[in-house]
C-alpha cells in the first residue's frame, strides 16, 4: 500500500505548514521505482529518459538525475526545466509532434542527444537550425508502429490515423534524405504507443517491427544507435508500479545482442505512487441520493478523474464518524464535471479534516491550472522518516496577475 510511504503524521504537519490543497511526493518511494526500473533491465543496461511531462518539479526530477537518468522532453520550457534539475544535456531527448524551430535550435545549441522528429517538414526545420548553428542535427524519428495497447483513447498515441509519428514507409524515405544531408545525421528510431499500458504484448509487437526496419536501413548503410521504446508502462492506481520485468523481457527478446542502444521513457510508473495530493473538507452535504464532500482540491488542481475517468483511491487522514457511505468528493470549481472522485467508500470526515487522493504523482500537479483564478497548489516533498521541504510555494493572488498588462 502507498500509505507506507505518507505516514498520518507527517502529512498533518505539512497541511499545518503548507496549507491546503498541496501536492505530497516520496522520495523513497520515488527512488523505489526508479531501483525496479534498474534492476528488471540489468542485463539491457538501457538509457532510461524519465517524462518529465509526468511531473517535472524540479525537487522530485533531479532525484532521478541523481540516479544518472537522463530526460525526455517534449518543450523547450521542458528542455529549460530538466537542465535546472541537473539532467545532463548529453542524456536528454527532445520528443513532441510540434517542435518550433526555436525550440529546435535551443535543442541543438544545449547538445541533447537526439531529436525524436515526427514530420519531414520537421525534419527541414532541423536541418535548417543545424545550418544555422554551423553542426549536425542528432535525428531520431518516431515512428507510428500501429499497434492498438488497449488504453484510454486520450492517451493511445500508436496506432496510425493518430498524430503522432510517422509511417515506416516515411520514416525510410526521411532516413535515405537525412543520409544524404551535410546537416542531419541519424541515429536512432523511437515509438510510444500510449500511457497505462500493462501488457508486455504491444511493446514486443512494435519493438520486433522497429527492429525488422532497423535492420532494413543497415543493409542501405544506415546504421542507427538506438532503438527509443517509449514510455507508457502502467501501474494501477493506488499501488506500487509493478515489475518491469516484462517489459524489459519483450525489449530483450528483440534487441539482445544486436549491439543498439536501447532507451527507455518512463513518467507515470515512476511519478504516480510517488504523490498525492492533500486537500481539507470544507463542507458535507446530500443531493439527492448522493453524499457530497466539498473539498478545497478542484479540477484545476487535479484533472485526471474528469478528464479520463481515472479513478483515484481517497482516504481520510484520521478516523471519520459513524458507518462507512459512498460519497463523491468534489471541489469548488463551477463544473458538474468537477470530482475528484465518485462514490467513495468512506466514514463522514469532520468538517476541515484532511483527506489524500493517491497516485496523484504524475500528471497531477503538471497538469494543473489556475482555472475558476485558483491559485496553483504548493508542492512538498517528503526526504525521511519524519522530514520534509517544499519544493513549490504556493501561488497567491497576486500571482493570478502577475503577467497581465
Ligand atoms: N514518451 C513520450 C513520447 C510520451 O508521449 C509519453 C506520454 C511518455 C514518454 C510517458 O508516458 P508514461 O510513462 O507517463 O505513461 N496525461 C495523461 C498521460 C499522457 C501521456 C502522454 N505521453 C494521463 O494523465 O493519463
Amino acid at each position: 500500500m502507498l500509505s507506507r510511504y505518507f505516514k498520518p503524521s507527517i502529512l498533518k504537519k505539512i497541511a499545518e505548514s503548507a496549507g491546503t490543497p498541496v501536492y505530497v511526493y516520496s522520495a523513497s518511494a520515488f527512488l523505489r521505482q526508479i531501483a525496479s526500473y534498474k534492476k528488471a533491465f540489468r542485463a539491457l543496461d538501457p538509457l532510461f529518459c524519465y517524462a518529465m511531462k509526468a511531473n517535472s518539479s524540479g525537487g522530485l526530477c533531479s532525484l532521478a538525475a541523481g540516479e544518472g537518468w537522463g530526460a525526455d522532453v517534449v518543450s523547450g520550457g521542458e528542455l529549460y526545466r530538466a537542465l535546472k534539475a541537473g539532467f545532463k544535456p548529453g542524456k536528454i531527448i527532445f520528443s513532441g509532434v510540434g517542435k518550433t524551430p526555436a525550440e529546435l535550435e535551443y535543442a541543438l545549441r544545449t547538445g541533447v542527444l537526439f531529436v525524436n522528429a515526427e514530420s519531414f517538414e520537421e525534419v527541414i526545420e532541423l536541418e535548417r537550425a543545424a545550418a544555422r548553428l554551423n553542426l549536425r542535427a542528432p535525428l531520431s524519428l518516431r515512428i507510428n508502429p500501429d499497434v492498438d495497447p488497449h488504453t484510454h483513447k486520450y492517451i493511445t498515441t500508436g496506432r496510425l490515423g493518430s498524430k503522432f509519428g510517422v509511417s515506416f514507409k516515411e520514416a525510410r524515405k526521411i532516413y535515405l534524405y537525412a543520409a544524404g544531408s551535410k546537416r542531419l545525421q541519424p541515429v536512432g528510431a523511437q515509438f510510444h504507443i500510449g500511457s497505462q499500458v500493462h501488457s508486455p504484448r504491444p511493446y514486443a509487437m512494435a519493438a520486433g517491427r522497429l527492429a525488422a526496419f532497423i535492420l532494413k536501413l543497415a543493409s542501405r548503410g544506415i546504421n542507427l544507435g538506438y532503438a527509443d521504446i517509449g514510455g507508457g508502462w502502467g501501474v494501477k492506481e493506488g499501488a506500487e508500479m509493478a515489475d518491469p520485468a516484462p517489459l524489459a523481457a519483450a525489449a530483450a527478446g528483440v534487441f539482445s545482442g544486436t549491439g543498439i542502444k536501447l532507451v527507455v521513457e518512463p513518467g507515470r510508473s515512476v511519478a504516480a505512487p510517488s504523490g498525492l495530493l492533500l486537500t481539507r473538507t470544507i463542507y458535507r452535504k446530500r443531493g439527492g441520493h448522493k453524499n457530497f464532500i466539498i473539498v478545497d482540491a478542484a479540477m484545476n488542481d487535479f484533472i485526471r478523474p474528469a478528464l479520463y475517468g481515472a479513478s483515484h483511491p481517497v482516504s481520510l487522514i484520521g478516523p471519520g464518524r459513524g458507518p462507512q457511505k459512498l460519497y463523491d468528493i468534489v471541489g469548488p470549481v463551477c463544473e458538474s464535471g468537477d470530482f475528484l472522485a465518485e462514490g467513495a467508500l468512506l466514514r463522514e470526515p469532520a468538517s476541515g479534516q484532511l483527506l489524500a487522493v493517491y497516485s496523484a504523482g504524475a500528471y497531477g500537479f503538471s497538469m494543473s491550472s489556475q482555472y475558476n483564478s485558483r491559485p496553483r497548489a504548493a508542492e512538498a516533498l517528503i526526504t525521511g522518516a519524519s522530514s520534509w521541504r517544499l519544493i513549490r510555494r504556493r501561488e497567491t493572488y497576486k500571482d493570478l496577475t502577475a503577467n497581465e498588462l
